[in-house]
């Protein structure tokens, strides 16, 4: 009997060899944009661990779009070379190399967890004043951010289609758009944190402005072979907030644009939002989407065990599943689920003695 998280996903003319995703994880832990030995290890661990793809972290089209100075860039040459040995080294271990390009909007501009994630001001070293759709701070103890002007929103959807060029450049052949968890796309989307006036607030036409117009410049950017991926919050799980309804729709205008799968998770523009996470607690945003837009998609949040993944599978309700902590934990999690749900999986040459028999 095959096993669904092991069967290859054809996107586009990139085939993934399995249906389990490293989800995007930021490591804090590139200088000036700059990745380091440290994604060597963190995204080759991975692939040398069996997951079908690879991807890297929230990486910003722009200085200012980085969560952290820590967070890594895809603004210049530099960055591109920096990336591409990582690449291929995931390649090299039959995985897809994939990143995820970002813009943190009002919540950029923040340190790393290890030293409190506080807000750096522009005042502070490697601080700077983040930029949103309006001038209102996600928080407290946020930035109140500075409103970008209509040029400037045409500017950075530029820099999405750049940083795919570059993306592409140093051999990434998956692009997912960060268009979730409360960064600058997610801002324009919802009526919380956007109150702009213009044609890029308001209605949920104007408010998806900005996204459909980041989308459509990356298309341009990548050739027809090649997959494009957003992941969106699928509700902000606040009255009168962002929800699964405003996503559908916008799932259609991305699926017209050309986005071939949807990565559904939630949450992150609002501290009021009510959630109690509970296992694959997104799972029913990867099923509504995958169902009433007709589009693939991927599940993510608490999904641990492989059954629960195959599961998922099975039932239809996505099309691949996006692990991050349990991969943390445990990078050789495919190797393992694969012996636990019965498939023979190929290991690494140099790890062949120990396979699980
Ligand atoms: C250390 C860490 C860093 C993360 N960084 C990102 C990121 O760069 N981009 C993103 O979309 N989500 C990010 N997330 C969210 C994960 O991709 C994932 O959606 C979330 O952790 C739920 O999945 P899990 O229950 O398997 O951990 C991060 C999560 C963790 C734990």
């Amino acid at each position: 009997m095959s096993v669904k998280l092991f069967e290859p996903i054809q996107l586009r003319d990139v085939e993934v060899r399995n249906r389990i995703f490293v989800a995007p994880m930021c490591q804090y832990s590139s200088v000036d944009g700059v990745p380091s030995d440290w994604h060597m290890v963190h995204l080759g661990t991975r692939a040398v661990g069996g997951a079908g793809l690879v991807m890297a972290e929230a990486t910003g089209v722009v200085p200012e779009g980085r969560i952290s100075p820590g967070c890594p860039g895809m603004w210049a040459d530099k960055h591109v070379d920096a990336w591409r040995p990582i690449v291929d080294f995931i390649k090299s271990q039959g995985a897809t190399a994939s990143i995820q390009i970002a813009h943190a909007g009002r919540k950029a501009s923040h340190a790393p967890p290890w030293e409190g994630s506080g807000l750096l001001s522009e005042d502070d070293p490697g601080g700077w004043k983040p930029f949103g759709p309006s001038d209102l701070p996600f928080d407290e103890d946020y930035a109140i951010p500075q409103e970008l002007t209509v040029d400037e929103i045409h500017d950075l959807t530029d820099a999405f289609g750049a940083a795919a060029e570059r993306s592409l450049a140093a051999g990434f052949e998956v692009i997912e758009l960060h268009f979730a968890h409360g960064y600058l796309a997610h801002e324009f989307l919802s009526p919380i944190s956007n109150r702009r006036e213009d044609e890029y607030g308001g209605s949920l036409e104007n408010r998806a402005r900005f996204a459909l117009e980041t989308a459509e410049k990356v298309r341009e950017a990548i050739p027809d072979h090649l997959p494009l991926l957003v992941r969106i919050s699928a509700s902000e799980y606040v009255d009168g907030g962002w929800d699964l309804e405003q996503s559908i729709q916008l799932c259609k205008w991305l699926k017209d644009i050309g986005v071939d799968m949807i990565d559904a998770s939630s949450g992150g523009n609002s501290p009021a939002q009510k959630l109690e996470p509970y296992p694959g607690y997104q799972v029913p945003f990867a099923a509504a989407i995958r169902e009433q837009v007709g589009i693939a998609t991927g599940a993510v949040g608490l999904i641990t065990e492989a059954h629960q993944a195959e599961q998922i599978l099975i039932d239809g309700e996505a099309d691949v599943v996006l692990l991050a902590r349990e991969l943390l934990r445990n990078p050789y999690w495919p190797l393992n689920a694969a012996h636990e749900l019965g498939h023979d999986i190929k290991w690494p040459v140099q790890y062949e003695r120990v396979k699980s028999a």
